[in-house]
């Protein structure tokens, strides 16, 4: 029995990617992409292998065999619906249509509905770990009708990323969205862990005077921790260690201090806001974006707002302790703010998505793949629908080991003048939660007294307004 075959349209280098590592785990390939320059980078990237590429998409289906399944690889957005509208003249009933693409949750379930309105199945699907991951082995989350999946699952099983005991990182994340769900708040976390790494590096070198030889020796023997060890760990180290060809120095000293960002990072901030969940660490990180664009205002204020510029030395034993304790509450508290997101999320739109499963199939392939996940995935393991994982044993204890670093760190920082945009926010994010009395009384009072808002007393039962003047 031959095997089925699989299309994949879309053939920048994550479709060509994935492409290949589908047809390297024995499926026929049919590949799709209208313009020139891709199709013929993949066709001589799969010269002698099971793939056939066409430029036309009567072809391309009907090269399918039915019911046919197809992987769109395409830039999320406009691009995205061409591409369906294209197909959808094309494809028949009981086919299934899988986006790999970064799209927004609320374009999937529009997406989805319109299909389903035609009798065929869409899969919003994201898939995490840049052009090595599509390659060798991504994360994969995808999301919508289950049949549906379990028609795909074969294939994605057998491309995902393996976990240590050979389990394949994909997992069914839900109805509806939920895939692009999962994977919008992957970034989300991915934004937060990246810019805390990016404070450490900012305390050292410009709060210390460190050169970047040695932050870079600190987040090599960082790789091993169990803490903080992960890949964007590792990568910070490799990409410290890479010289400048022309003046053999540190290239990051090179590089233009404003951040891109493609949005989602935002659309974390943008649904947590509308859930009420509070995600402070992970939304400080796309202000922290924001703000590095504002290069011309801050080379202007620089010249204009004075402040400290670097410290006293401080001891750097005590202080590599404290940055790793402290990086590693932050990272604590960037999957703590996610998963509650995805927790909140997954009650508000009937996803039904596991956490357990969600800290699992992040454990490898994906870019916020860290040791971390271990231990996360046995909190949610025991308690599914625990709201925070900071109230978990294991957490709790952690997050109490590491508070007076995180504090200490946040300190220094402040007496350098040197931003913790995102380590800050996890100190007053942990501060808040930890708080039983907030200063909301006089938030309420304040309300009352200039729109009569009304607020509720401590001392007993009722809804209370009061004539702040007299
Ligand atoms: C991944 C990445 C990948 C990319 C995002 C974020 O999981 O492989 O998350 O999807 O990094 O698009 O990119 P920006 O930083 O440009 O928003």
């Amino acid at each position: 029995m031959p095997t089925d075959n699989f299309g994949v349209a879309g053939l920048g280098v994550m479709g060509r990617n994935v492409a290949l590592n589908i047809e390297r785990n024995g499926f026929p390939v049919v590949a799709y992409n209208r313009g020139d320059e891709n199709a013929a980078k993949m066709r001589a990237e799969s010269r002698d292998k099971n793939v056939t590429v066409t430029q036309s998409i009567p072809d391309f289906v009907s090269l399918l065999t039915p019911p046919r399944r197809v992987l769109l690889m395409v830039t999320a957005g406009r691009g995205t619906d061409l591409v369906i509208d294209a197909l959808l003249a094309h494809l028949e009933a009981g086919d299934v249509l899988i986006d790999g693409g970064n799209s927004h949750f609320s374009d999937t379930e529009r997406r989805a509905e319109r299909l389903q309105a035609r009798g065929l199945h869409f899969v919003g699907c994201g898939i995490s770990g840049g052009e090595e991951g599509a390659l060798w082995g991504p994360s994969i989350m995808p999301g919508g009708n289950r049949d549906a999946y379990l028609r795909i699952a074969p294939v994605l099983e057998k491309i995902a990323a393996k976990t240590d005991d050979g389990s394949p990182c994909v997992t069914y994340c839900g109805l509806g969205a939920a895939g692009h769900y999962v994977k919008m708040v992957h970034n989300g976390i991915e934004y937060g862990i990246m810019q805390l790494i990016c404070e450490v590096y900012d305390i050292l070198r410009r709060g210390q005077g460190w050169s970047s030889e040695e932050i870079q020796q600190l987040f090599r023997d960082w790789t091993g921790s169990g803490q903080v060890g992960g890949y964007l760990v590792d990568i910070t180290a490799q990409c410290l260690a890479k010289r400048d060809d022309s003046s053999g120095t540190a290239l990051v000293e090179k590089i233009l201090d404003t951040a891109g960002q493609k949005g989602t990072g935002k659309w974390t901030a943008q649904t947590a806001l509308d859930l009420g969940i509070p995600i402070p660490t992970l939304s400080q990180a796309v202000n922290a974006r924001i703000l590095s664009g504002l290069k011309d205002a801050r080379v202007e204020a620089s010249a204009k707002l004075t402040g400290p510029s670097g410290g006293a030395e401080a001891d750097r034993g005590h202080l590599r302790r404290v940055l790793h304790d402290a990086l590693h509450l932050g990272m604590v508290a960037c999957y703590a703010q996610g998963l509650h997101l995805i927790q909140a999320a997954s009650a508000e739109f009937g996803f039904g998505t596991d956490l357990a499963e969600v800290a699992r199939i992040w454990k490898e392939g994906c870019i916020i793949r860290s040791k971390l996940l271990d231990p996360i995935r046995q909190v949610y393991s025991e308690h599914p629908r625990l709201e925070n994982m900071l109230l978990s044993p294991a957490f709790t204890t952690a997050t109490n080991r590491n508070l007076s670093a995180l504090r200490e760190v946040v300190g220094l920082a402040n007496d350098c003048g040197v931003p913790t945009t995102c380590l800050g926010a996890t100190l007053a994010y942990v501060d808040s939660y930890r708080s039983e009395f907030l200063p909301a009384n006089l938030l309420q009072a304040l309300r009352d007294n200039f729109g009569a808002h009304t607020y509720r007393r401590l001392d007993m039962e009722g809804v209370f307004h009061t004539q702040w003047n007299r």
